[in-house]
């Protein structure tokens, strides 16, 4: 029995810790709820292996019950910073496409298929600057290339909770949008780096994601606020403020183009919420305005994978301000979605 106990607590814990390392943001609400199970049953192995010695079994219960109990948490957690930095975790370029909660995005290859015609100055650059420009260029046109596919997603979605065809329309655009995003990152990273960059072929994962191309309500409506206002408002705010300090003629109009756009795709995410809300169930808006909370509190903060430079003529923001401006955008998502859900049933604003 205690031995038994021991490796329920083991498999509990590595189950739990594979559950929340496929969640999104880490699973972190599934590791309120059930982090106490491996612990628990570690805790009750020692305390049987104890009242009932019988030589090795015992031992075996107590190492495993030990270690399942000390190592959960830690196992979850690393499991959820696993999360936090994966392929484009960090990186505000707009609507992520996530499958399984990771981000997916597509490779870059030699070749000029996505390149759109423009050339910035960079014959005054050295060879490190224009390598790091490259790099932080590619990194954009990759998550660019991607948010065309979450915007198709997207569509269907809408169209399966009965979505009204303005909204189904502007999710198309921001699609088309996002082509042109991908295509002025890919002119500014083929250009920085000195060789033609484009798009390569998009995961086959993207097209395997099951459960989330048919999420419910609630997790459309809490995608809508984390992806389009949290995300695509990062974004824009991010390319306002590259806008204004960048000094390149061709870098300053590819970043109004994007600034201009990610505000029009946070402001669609809005509208698909409104709608969610709108044709919501009591017991769904309640279950939105927590999860929604709950997704706001443990959104990763700016961690970064990839390159980071801080080069603002040339239109890039450093990770460090990029941090600021999204826990900034954060907040006043907060102070928003408080005032909407205020005429939840059952809810007040601020709770
Ligand atoms: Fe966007
Ligand atoms: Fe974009």
């Amino acid at each position: 029995m205690p031995l038994l106990l021991g490796i329920l607590a083991l498999l509990s814990g590595l189950f739990i810790a594979w559950v929340v390392g496929r969640s999104r943001l880490g699973g972190l609400p599934a590791f309120k709820g059930v982090l106490w199970i491996p612990s628990a049953l570690g805790v009750a192995a020692v305390v049987a292996a104890f009242c009932h010695p019988c030589g090795v079994a015992s031992i075996a219960a107590v190492v495993l019950g030990l270690l399942s109990a000390i190592l959960a948490p830690p196992l979850i957690l690393i499991c959820s910073l696993g999360k936090s930095f994966g392929d484009g975790g960090g990186r505000w370029c707009g609507r992520a496409l996530a499958i399984e909660g990771r981000s997916v995005v597509t490779p870059a290859v030699p070749g000029d298929a996505w390149r759109a015609d423009r050339v910035p100055d960079v014959e005054h650059l050295a060879a490190p600057v224009r390598r790091a420009l490259a790099s932080e260029w590619l990194e954009d046109a990759r998550l660019e290339h991607a948010s065309i596919a979450a915007f198709g997603r997207l569509s269907l979605q809408l169209m399966a909770v009965g979505a009204p065809p303005d909204l189904v329309a502007r999710t198309h655009r921001a699609a088309v949008a996002e082509v042109e995003h991908a295509r002025l990152c890919f002119a500014l990273a083929s250009a920085y780096g000195g060789a033609p960059m484009t798009a390569g072929l998009l995961p086959r994962a993207a097209l395997d994601h099951g459960p989330a191309a048919r999420p419910s309500l609630v997790r459309l409506a809490v995608e809508s606020v984390m992806e389009g206002a949290v995300g695509e408002g990062t974004a824009a705010a991010i390319a306002d403020e590259a806008l204004a300090q960048a000094q390149d003629a061709v870098v300053i109009g590819v970043l109004g183009t994007v600034a201009r756009d990610e505000r029009i795709h946070a402001e669609l995410g809005w509208d698909v919420f409104d709608h969610c809300l709108s044709i919501a169930s009591p017991a769904e808006a309640r279950a939105m305005a927590d999860e929604i909370q709950e997704a706001l509190s443990t959104t990763p903060a700016g961690l970064l994978t990839g390159p980071d430079a801080h080069l603002p003529a040339h239109g890039r923001l450093g990770a460090a301000r990029r941090r600021q401006i999204h826990t900034a955008v954060i907040g006043a998502v907060r102070g928003r979605v408080e005032r909407r859900l205020a005429s939840v049933p059952g809810r007040s604003a601020g709770g």
